[in-house]
């Protein structure tokens, strides 16, 4: 066999060997595995394995060994990958911060960016490259870094990269963000972004994976396997890693010691904020009961929740098949707004944060059209509670991390709302795990 465009994997094991597209697929049978390289050629029989160049040359490779066990690929009990990893979301946050943290200096410490460190923390242009819910990791992470960093921050679809003239200011890095590492529409960015001349880092789940080997420098989401096709818990992941690579540019330009440490604690707390949220699951899973049978949703946020608006939408259409538009929230009166009656669900996010007001606004335009509303909003907030439909309470937390909370909801109200209508959760029709083809 050989690679050529996709990536593809030998399983080595005492009771033969394997071959897959993707780790997850493995970790059932071995966690020792050897990544093919372009262009390369393997001979994979039951006891061995040899691999080649296109011109016949052998290649010594060793093993690499994966981290996953075993029982992080199986259901445990969950009647669906995606509600476990919805569920693991409080392990994987911690474990994407577990041992990166130096609280007393407010700074992370990201091993991983070392070898670019140096053009890194004078860095003035970053671009953030990412395909689907990784994408909506990138505009939330834009928010984050214009928060807590000076760099000059830009979100690109990966898929609409190549087509863009490209013109990077000196010391620009590149950011491809992804769970499987082998987004075929992501590495064709960074490989164009590598030809005009940027540093490139990755923010990637599987370790050993393309994006992890082409990019000069990156940070891995530590998440485990996540094998529900819809990603969940990787989201999260990936808001904490690029929450630690902003908190640690931001404390080497303006941020101060307090900032640093306040962000730090934030982050600590998280995982029991998080667990709390998902004990509210039953009473989502009733607001979900009230509303599947509505074939258009509407998802509304601003600011730092206006990419969970985005992500909401994404989660519903792919598990559930139901229609759903995701809006900043500003945009409303600029066309979807005609689209509110009575039998349109509106999901509003809407934390206690400087767009407050603003989102209430939008709440009160909905609400005047007879349009039913799901506020997503702050603990304790009676004027969202007297307001809307139905409401879903979220701790309070710095604004800049709000996104990793909201997201939960919509997450299940997705995951229940597609078993409502008895759909293939894990498996949703015509989508894969790995995108790999262009
Ligand atoms: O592996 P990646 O993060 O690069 O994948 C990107 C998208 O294909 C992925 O996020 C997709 O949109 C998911 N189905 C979303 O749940």
């Amino acid at each position: 066999m050989a690679r050529r465009g996709s990536p593809l994997i030998i399983g080595v094991s005492d009771e033969g060997h394997l071959v897959a597209s993707d780790v997850s697929a493995m970790v059932r049978y071995t966690n020792k595995v050897v990544h093919l390289r372009e262009n390369e050629l393997a001979t994979v029989t039951a006891d061995d394995f040899s691999i080649s160049t296109a011109s016949a040359k052998l290649i010594e490779r060793g093993t690499e060994t994966v981290e996953w066990r075993a029982e992080d690929a199986e259901l445990n009990g969950f009647p669906h990958f995606m509600l476990k990893e919805i569920y693991e979301q409080p392990y994987t946050i911690k474990n994407a911060f577990r041992g990166r943290l130096e609280p007393g200096e407010g700074v992370p410490k990201l091993g991983g960016i070392m070898p670019v460190w140096e053009d890194l923390k004078n860095c003035r242009h970053m671009v953030l490259v990412a395909c689907g819910t990784s994408y909506y990791a990138a505009c939330v992470g834009k928010y984050i870094f214009e928060k807590l960093t000076e760099i000059d921050t830009e979100v690109g679809l990966a898929s609409e990269f190549r087509y863009r003239k490209l013109n990077f200011p000196p010391n620009t890095f590149v950011v491809a963000i992804s769970q499987s590492g082998e987004t075929a529409d992501t590495l064709a960015a960074i490989k164009e972004a590598k030809r005009k001349g940027a540093t490139l880092l990755g923010i990637v789940n599987v370790v050993g994976s393309t994006i992890s080997r082409e990019t000069d420098g990156g940070i891995y989401n530590h998440a485990g396997p996540e094998i529900g096709v819809a990603s969940t818990k990787n989201f999260t992941s990936q808001l904490t890693t690029l929450t630690l690579l902003a908190l640690l540019l931001g404390r080497h330009q303006h941020l101060s010691l307090t900032e640093g440490i306040q962000a730090i604690r934030a982050l600590e707390a998280l995982p029991d904020q998080v667990r709390e949220l998902l004990g509210q699951s039953s009473h989502i899973e009733a607001i979900a009961e009230k509303y599947y049978h509505c074939t258009n949703w509407l998802f509304l946020g601003r600011k730092y929740n206006y990419p969970i608006a985005l992500e909401g939408a994404l989660k519903l259409k792919e598990v559930s098949y139901i229609h759903a538009e995701g809006y900043a929230a500003g945009e409303m009166k600029h066309g979807p707004i005609a689209l509110i009656n009575p039998e349109m669900p509106t999901v509003a996010i809407i934390p206690k944060d400087e767009m407050y007001e603003k989102m209430l606004s939008n709440i009160h335009e909905i609400k005047s059209r007879k349009g039913p509303v799901i506020a997503i909003a702050t603990q304790g907030d009676e004027r969202v509670r007297e307001l809307v439909d139905d409401i879903i309470e979220v701790p309070p937390i710095l604004d800049f991390l709000s996104p990793m909370l909201s997201v939960i909801p919509c997450q299940l109200l997705a995951y229940y709302c597609a078993k409502f209508l008895e759909r293939d959760i894990d498996k949703p029709r015509n989508l894969a795990k790995s995108v790999t083809v262009e």
